[in-house]
């Protein structure tokens, strides 16, 4: 009797099973999906950018005026100021690409932001501190920030920053507590970083991010002005002096300061100044001694160079008063004549910037400002 023959499906059975058993045993067991890489590096090449920098050793405070016998009764921050009132150079840790200044820039819009005010910077992307040109006149935008001074909050905020590096590549940042006291290093660290990276834009609005900024008035208003002349405009604050109540925000006792008298200057929340004026400022502030109060110290860098601010009603940095009370203050026909509002919140920039966009705003007698 012969064997009988295997059917052939039996054969190809068989062979598909030696062939699923032989693949199983080259299968390893499934493993954890691994992490998904952070692929920024590859992304990006040439992010951050370029220049080596030598960083500056950390700053040591300076404790021989911790044994002055007004020192100890002092505010927290005051004394933190004292102490570290020589401390000027701090490293950068983010800034934009070169290509920011790489063209002309008409008008730079330089905004004082804290690490975490996120919300507010991004309301200003999208509304009048859009870059674009105005008229021709192209407009750029940076944000000028610190760091937080918990190390934990830092962490997570500097991560935040480097979002909107990468997005906007509108940040730059130091690394030195971003606090009311030392808005002053930014301002100084800020005119230093213009004068060496972009010394040719024309002019600068230098300004806090909870304003409203007409800025398509701003370049009407500064197309007639030269550059290369002095200009600093503002809302003008003249014969003040420090305040030597411990509890102001703005006090400033006699060990930092014993002048009585202030020298005139711009409130802080935006002022307008040429290329000439920030080159100007950048080198008074090399050798005047820090002054806590930002706007206040620029108004002693002014009169160090034998210049003086000047006032622009239509700067209203101590808030509106409608011109009519017919007018509500949030009225568009009342800001179309204006340049710079303190303070606005978020969704009212972006109200205000909606109203005045629209093709014809509806107003009678225009009272123009400026
Ligand atoms: C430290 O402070 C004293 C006065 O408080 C001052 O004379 C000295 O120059 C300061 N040192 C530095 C390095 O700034
Ligand atoms: C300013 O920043 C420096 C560096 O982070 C810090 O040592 C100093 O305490 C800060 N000063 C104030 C007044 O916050
Ligand atoms: C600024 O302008 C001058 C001439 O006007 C030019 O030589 C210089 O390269 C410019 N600098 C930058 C950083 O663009």
């Amino acid at each position: 009797m012969r064997l009988p023959r295997p059917r052939p499906e039996v054969s190809l059975l068989l062979a598909m099973v030696v062939f699923a058993l032989l693949l199983l045993s080259r299968v390893s067991p499934p493993a954890c999906p691994a992490p998904e890489r952070s692929s920024e590096p590859q992304e990006v090449p040439t992010w951050p950018p370029d220049p080596p920098r030598a960083d500056p050793a950390p700053c040591q405070a300076n404790l021989s005026v911790a044994s002055h016998p007004d020192f100890a009764a002092l505010p927290t921050h005051v004394r933190d100021f004292l102490l570290y009132r020589h401390c000027r150079d701090f490293p950068l840790l983010r800034e934009p690409r070169a290509t920011k200044c790489a063209q002309p820039v008409f008008l730079l819009l330089a905004i004082k932001s804290s690490p975490a005010n996120y919300g507010r910077r991004q309301v200003l992307r999208n509304t009048w501190a859009r870059e674009r040109q105005v008229r021709g006149a192209p407009l750029r935008r940076l944000f000028l920030v610190g760091s937080d001074r918990d190390p934990l909050q830092a962490r997570k905020l500097n991560r935040l920053l480097e979002l909107e590096a990468r997005a906007h590549g509108d940040i730059l940042q130091w690394d030195f507590h971003d606090s009311f006291f030392n808005l002053t290093l930014k301002q100084v660290l800020f005119l230093e970083w213009q004068r060496t990276r972009c010394p040719n834009a024309s002019f600068v609005l230098n300004g806090d991010d909870d304003v409203f900024a007409h800025t398509d008035n701003m370049v009407t208003y500064l197309q007639d002005r030269d550059p290369d002349r002095h200009l600093f405009v503002g809302h003008l604050i003249q014969n003040v002096g420090p305040i030597r109540v411990p509890w102001s925000k703005y006090f400033v006792p006699t060990l930092v300061s014993a002048d009585e008298h202030y020298p005139p200057y711009c409130g802080g929340g935006g002022f307008l100044l040429s290329r000439f004026t920030a080159a100007a400022l950048s080198h008074a502030a090399r050798v005047l001694p820090v002054f806590p109060i930002d706007d206040v110290f620029l108004g002693m860098c002014l009169r160090q160079q034998g210049l003086a601010p000047a006032s622009h009603n239509g700067v209203r940095t101590a808030g509106v008063q409608a011109p009519s009370p017919r007018l509500s203050s949030f009225d568009p026909c009342f800001y179309q004549s204006l340049l710079l509002v303190h303070r606005f919140l978020p969704y009212e920039t972006l109200l205000m910037w909606d109203a005045l966009s629209q093709p014809q705003v509806a107003c009678g007698k225009k009272g123009r400002v400026y």
